[in-house]
């Protein structure tokens, strides 16, 4: 009916001076399901200093009342998750329960994040000087947390809601504003979270939420002198963001290749249920997921026909019915996965069902016998197609793996411990997961990428500390 989504900005809901908007396209009709506003540079230095405005005094709010908020905003949040999961049904085709499932795991992360602030940031440290050769008992230095200002978060189609709020409460429990610069894909979702916040009242200016073209205020956002940190989920426009920001702390994750190394000795149906569910859920489009499979030639036959065996049974179609695979996410993805499996077909891969795409879906498919000189081998699909490679050692798996310029988690699957505790420190990666598929959550666990993958570390103490800065107060007696 035209009516476009309006922005948040100092506490209030508004329409862009630009009169302009951006369509967001529903995935499985192709057609235009929301509009949000076009937001113009003038309007996103007005947010930037609304928020260095409001982080002054917010810092100063006791940390306990700070909790106190975010605990507010996570119940509203769940009492919202019908609404918001429906959203995320109609802009990024995500399954009707995981849809639920994100949101829910949002609120309880928003609390957690709550909880973990008042311990970590309640806690300083006291040290002495005279443990430092030369120096007398006459020094004392007091350190504590303090907030870095204003945090720019940018989070992905895939996760708008939960990606944002693992953002968005460590910097706010830590004393930090937040501007927040949603998907295009996801950005209504992302309003309808940020009002939750509104609804809990926090400050005016301390949380903003500007849409709008890459292209306009993308660089203008990153690139901003009022921004004193940015923690971003995404693809190679973290690379570029790298190059272009100032001297201000990064917080990255960018993706992977995450493998899964089989063994001669592994529980293979454990190993094929871990395959459906790592390489499928939301139809592959996930940085954690199964990207390759690393089988050892003497098993690959028996889980090849195990793992075909359940994608059989994967349902495939809607969102709405809560399908396992849904439509990905654009028209363009939906091509460059077209272009992976063509690329594979040509070389010689083998199809263990038949290429089907119809609009923005694609059905899941399984290619055997991949080889290094393939595409797919190496690249990113975030679809439902999913390589296998057979490799004859270990070591074979293990060089497949650090060869990648990604470095985000891999998994290895084996009865044995020992054996696997030496993979895991082979491979060049944030996280490697034991006899399970790849996984951010619980959202507690440290989460980071190696190479390409990333900077720094998330998870929500590692996202509090990461958000603030070490001050110190020597006492120097005399
Ligand atoms: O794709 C984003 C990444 O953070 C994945 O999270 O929970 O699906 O492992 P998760």
């Amino acid at each position: 009916d035209g009516d476009v989504y309006k922005y948040y900005a100092d506490g209030e809901w508004k329409n862009s001076s630009s009169g302009k908007s951006v369509a967001i396209i529903n995935p499985t009709t192709r057609k235009t399901q929301y509009k949000v506003q076009a937001c113009t540079q003038e309007e996103v230095n007005k947010v930037m200093d609304s928020a260095k405005t409001a982080q002054k005094s917010w810092a100063k709010t006791p940390l306990w009342k700070r909790a106190e908020l975010l605990h507010k905003a996570a119940a509203i949040l769940k009492e919202h998750k019908a609404p918001i999961a429906e959203c995320l049904v109609k802009e990024i085709a995500k399954p009707a329960k995981d849809a639920v499932t994100e949101v829910v795991r949002s609120g309880d992360l928003v609390s957690y994040t709550a909880e973990e602030g008042v311990r970590i940031l309640g806690e300083g440290k006291f040290l002495v000087s005279d443990s430092f050769p030369g120096n007398q008992r006459t020094k004392y230095c007091l350190s504590s947390k303090i907030p870095l200002g204003v945090i720019l978060a940018i989070p992905p189609f895939n996760y708008p809601v939960n990606l944002a709020v693992s953002k968005i409460a460590p910097a706010l429990i830590a004393g930090n504003s937040l501007v927040l610069k949603p998907p295009t894909q996801g950005a209504v979702s992302a309003l309808h979270m940020v009002h939750c916040f509104h609804l809990a009242g926090f400050p005016k200016g301390l949380i903003s939420c500007v849409t709008g073209k890459g292209s306009e205020i993308g660089d203008f956002l990153t690139m901003h002198p009022g921004v004193n940190c940015i923690s971003f989920t995404g693809g190679d426009t973290g690379i570029a963001i790298s190059k272009k920001a100032g001297m201000i702390p990064l917080q990255m994750e960018l993706g992977g290749k995450d493998a899964c190394i089989v063994l001669e000795d592994a529980d293979l149906d454990l190993v094929a249920a871990n395959i459906i569910k790592g390489g499928f859920s939301y139809s592959g489009q996930r940085c954690t997921a199964v990207k390759v499979i690393l089988v050892m030639e003497s098993v690959a036959d028996v889980l090849v026909e195990k793992v075909k065996e359940k994608v059989a049974k994967l349902t495939v179609g809607a969102p709405e019915d809560d399908c396992d695979i849904t439509p990905v996410v654009s028209e363009s993805s939906a091509n460059f996965i077209e272009g992976l499996v063509k690329d594979a077909k040509e070389k010689g891969a083998k199809f263990c069902q038949e290429y089907k795409r119809d609009g923005n879906l694609i059905w899941p498919l399984l290619l055997d016998n991949v080889r290094p000189d393939m595409r797919i081998a190496w690249e990113e699909p975030f679809g439902p197609v999913l390589p296998v490679i057979r490799i004859n050692s270990v070591e074979e798996g293990i060089h497949h793996c650090n060869a990648s310029n990604f470095g985000l988690q891999g998994c290895v699957f084996t009865k044995d411990v020992n054996k696997a505790i030496l993979i895991s420190d082979a491979m060049e990666t944030g996280t490697v997961q034991i006899n399970s598929a790849p996984a951010r959550g619980p959202d507690h666990f440290p989460f980071q990428g190696l190479k390409d993958s990333g900077i720094g570390s998330q998870g929500v103490t590692n996202s509090i500390n990461m958000m603030t800065k070490m001050k110190t107060t020597v006492i120097n007696l005399p």
